[in-house]
């Protein structure tokens, strides 16, 4: 592997340990990687810049080439697990997707852990809270049929059906989690992810405890909580709009309190 690298340095003309390049070029990247947990810092390595290049392929790159110890994750490399989403120069992105020459500012990329969840280390952050929120929120199928029962029709044109279809696509990233500033003001904030997964199973008429769905997610830190600002579908990699859900899930419980029942 020594040899590959050094000839990959050799085409670029710089040293094989990263520290012989001191002028920007158009074949480098100066890329400054988050290094450790909450007390941290960033770390600046050189990257050769290749066509097509993601910002998972440069984190790839720095790992297996300059330091093995680099945590980070990935696993389908093609936008389907979610599990590659970091900060890339200031937004949450999911990097596997992401090229570097969309988002490089004259050559630099500045790659950080996702925002509002605890860093565990390097480019690693940690998701439990993030998932226990799906929990909070409900977000556990539980279906009214029994296996003797014929199988649910829902017409894939009705009202509902297309308003689950919607979310449903989410492949748990937490990019809106880490872009929505409600939850860095208020850590208990539910959040878009799990709200919008909450509205998929409101609309779901198989599911068999909306009522207790509504009150988990209408009470504090649930979908009243939303300021409305949208960030959340701004970033989605996806293009979910988690905002649109959490409006039909305010307009559901009020609409429970208005008849006098609970949500
Ligand atoms: S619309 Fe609501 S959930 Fe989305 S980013 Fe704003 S406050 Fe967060
Ligand atoms: S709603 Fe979009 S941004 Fe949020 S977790 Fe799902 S796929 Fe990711
Ligand atoms: S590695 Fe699976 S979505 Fe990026």
């Amino acid at each position: 592997m020594g040899l590959a690298i050094n000839a990959v340095f050799d085409e670029l003309k710089i040293g094989p340990h990263n520290e012989d390049l001191h002028m920007t070029s158009p074949n480098v990247l100066e890329v400054d990687i988050w290094r450790g947990a909450e007390d941290g810092r960033f770390q600046r390595f050189r990257v050769p810049h290749r066509d097509s290049q993601t910002v998972l392929d440069v984190v790839t790159w720095v790992q297996r080439n300059l330091e093995p110890a680099l945590a980070y994750r990935f696993a389908c490399r093609v936008g389907m697990c979610g599990s590659c989403a970091m900060t890339v120069n200031g937004r949450p992105r999911w990097t596997c997707r992401t090229h570097v020459s969309k988002v490089s500012r004259d050559g630099a990329l500045t790659i950080a852990p996702l925002r509002n969840l605890p860093k565990i280390k390097d480019l690693v952050a940690d998701m439990t809270g993030f998932f226990e929120k799906w929990q909070s929120a409900g977000g556990r199928f539980r279906g009214t049929a029994g296996r003797r029962d014929p199988l649910a029709r829902v017409p894939p044109d009705s009202a509902p059906r297309r308003a689950a279809d919607a979310g449903i696509e989410c492949i748990n990233c937490a990019v809106c989690y880490a872009a929505c500033d409600v939850v860095s003001w208020m850590p208990e904030y539910l959040g878009p992810a799990a709200l919008n997964r909450a509205w998929t199973l409101v609309n779901d008429e198989r599911y068999g405890e909306r009522r207790e769905l509504l009150a988990a997610v209408s009470a504090a830190g649930g979908c009243h909580t939303c300021h409305t600002h949208g960030s959340c579908a701004e970033h989605c990699p996806v293009e979910i709009n988690p905002t649109l859900a959490i409006a039909g899930l305010k307009r559901a419980s009020l609409a429970g309190f208005l008849r006098g029942s609970e949500p």
